[in-house]
């Protein structure tokens, strides 16, 4: 099983609908049973999968002390891909929750504030030695901030070669429990999200940085 970790310091940056539209793209694409895990106090990744009709990806209430010992009893249930959606913030769970991760992704908005504040990200998931990578989500067609953004970005460390526009059907699938994908396949945010996942895919293989 491979753990993958979504986090970022900052809020609204995309986390929770990375989480959910990855996780059911990696079920589409056969690298499952994939289950999903919110560690947010808030919920959000939890009230989405309650709306949710499909059965698959699975979701699994764990409670952070028990983390380890949770995620190899997903292990052994069968679980090829767990996803950790995590609360913006620096607390003594996203620490724990980081110390389990094969891959940990970091949604950045190409805004200057959001730029500013992934150091403190970066700094959390170095301190746990833990590969990430960025990706950019929310950015506006054609705007040129992204790609200083990424400039940006690569700075500290590797950035998806994909970047996630602001397109409302990244919120409005979610509101009934769904994905982009499962409003429209052929959608450019179903194929941003298909290329998103292709490109962690191939990272999370690689596993952990010095494991
Ligand atoms: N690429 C996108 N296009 C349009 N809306 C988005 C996009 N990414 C996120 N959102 C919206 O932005 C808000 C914050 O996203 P969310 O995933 O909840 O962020 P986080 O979990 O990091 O706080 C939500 O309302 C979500 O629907
Ligand atoms: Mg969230």
């Amino acid at each position: 099983m491979r753990t993958l970790v979504i986090a970022s310091q900052k809020g609204g940056v995309g986390k929770t609908t990375l989480a959910g539209h990855l996780g059911v793209e990696a079920e589409r694409r056969g690298a499952g049973p994939v289950a999903l895990i919110d560690t947010d106090p808030q919920g959000s990744l939890a009230a989405w999968w309650n709306v949710r009709s499909a059965e698959t990806p699975a979701f699994a209430q764990v409670a952070i002390a028990n983390l380890v010992d949770h995620l190899a009893a997903l292990e052994d249930a069968g679980i090829k891909l767990a996803i950790i959606d995590t609360p913006p913030a620096v607390t003594d769970t996203i620490r724990a929750v980081l110390a389990v991760a094969d891959l940990v992704l970091i949604p950045t908005r190409p805004s200057p504030h959001d730029l500013r504040a992934v150091g403190s990200t970066v700094e959390l998931v170095e301190s746990a030695n833990k590969r990430m990578v960025f990706v950019l989500n929310g950015a506006a067609v054609r705007a040129r901030i992204t790609g200083d953004a990424a400039v940006a970005l690569s700075q500290h460390g590797t950035v998806a070669p994909v970047t996630i526009f602001q397109r409302t059907d990244f919120a409005q699938s979610m509101i009934d429990g769904r994905v982009c994908q499962e409003l429209d396949q052929a959608s450019r945010s179903s194929a941003e999200i298909g290329k998103l996942w292709d490109y962690v895919a191939t990272h999370l293989r690689k596993g952990a940085k010095h494991g």
